[in-house]
């Protein structure tokens, strides 16, 4: 469960998210808006990578004030451009500096990133420089590394924004069979049809909360 009590944040003097409660339980939660209404801001609160100016945020429990490392381990962040993510040569080196931050044991590293290569279709990648690797292929991998130290939940900030058709369909489709419980910050409202709950930000003000079918159709009302 992710608690928010009285998150409010600012940069500066302005305001970009105004004061607001919310309990997040359920397991697949979007979050669609305008651009600059905040969804980013949103998402960073929810694992520690940006710390509220008012109020707190808490994951089953842990302040991401006082507790922000261990949130972090506990949720996952996936950004729009894997670039970003992307830190060492190959795929493989990549999925293994992952491994090794998180403090899984040297010997154990081999075998989880085989496994994590092969869950992921990328196993003849494995040796591949990452800078190489194909949009789609680049965004995979940077999900599969998130997944690989098997948080228990993963944010993703507009994962298929930068992605033709295909890979669009082939990150949809494995957002739809992940076990975790996901936040999924996104503009393609075909994907979040059958979420649990949507959140529409507008101009840092939640809009709207509830189901696909309401919160979208209020989105499209009111933003579109
Ligand atoms: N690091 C920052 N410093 C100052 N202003 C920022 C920063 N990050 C975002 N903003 C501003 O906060 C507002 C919300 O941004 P953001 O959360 O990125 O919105 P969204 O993801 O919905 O496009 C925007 O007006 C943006 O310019
Ligand atoms: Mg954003």
């Amino acid at each position: 469960m992710i608690e928010l009590d009285g998150v409010a944040h600012s940069f500066g003097e302005r305001e970009v998210l105004a004061p607001l409660d919310l309990t997040l339980t359920e397991r697949r939660i979007s979050v669609i808006g305008s651009n600059g209404s905040g969804k980013s801001t949103f998402a960073r609160l929810l694992n520690g990578l940006q710390v509220p100016t008012k109020g707190r945020v808490r994951v089953d429990g842990l302040d991401t004030r006082k507790q922000g490392r261990a949130v972090r381990r506990r949720v996952g962040f996936v950004f729009q451009d894997p670039d970003v993510q992307i830190v060492m040569p190959t795929v493989a080196e990549d999925l293994a500096f992952g491994l090794k931050h998180h403090g899984l044991a040297k010997s154990e590293i081999p075998q989880r990133v085989s496994e994590v290569l092969a869950e992921y279709g990328l196993t003849e990648f494995g040796q591949h420089p990452a800078h190489l690797l194909s949009g789609g292929q680049k965004q995979l991998l940077a999900i599969a590394a998130v997944l690989s130290v098997r948080p228990d939940y993963v944010v993703f900030d507009e994962p298929t924004t930068l992605l033709d058709l295909r890979n669009k369909r082939r990150i949809s489709q494995l957002l739809h069979e992940l076990p975790q419980r996901i936040v999924v910050i996104s503009h393609d409202l075909d994907l979040l049809a059958d979420f649990d709950r949507v959140l529409v930000f507008d101009e840092g003000r939640l809009l709207a909360d509830g189901p696909p079918a309401e919160t979208i159709a209020r989105y499209i009302e009111h933003c579109g």
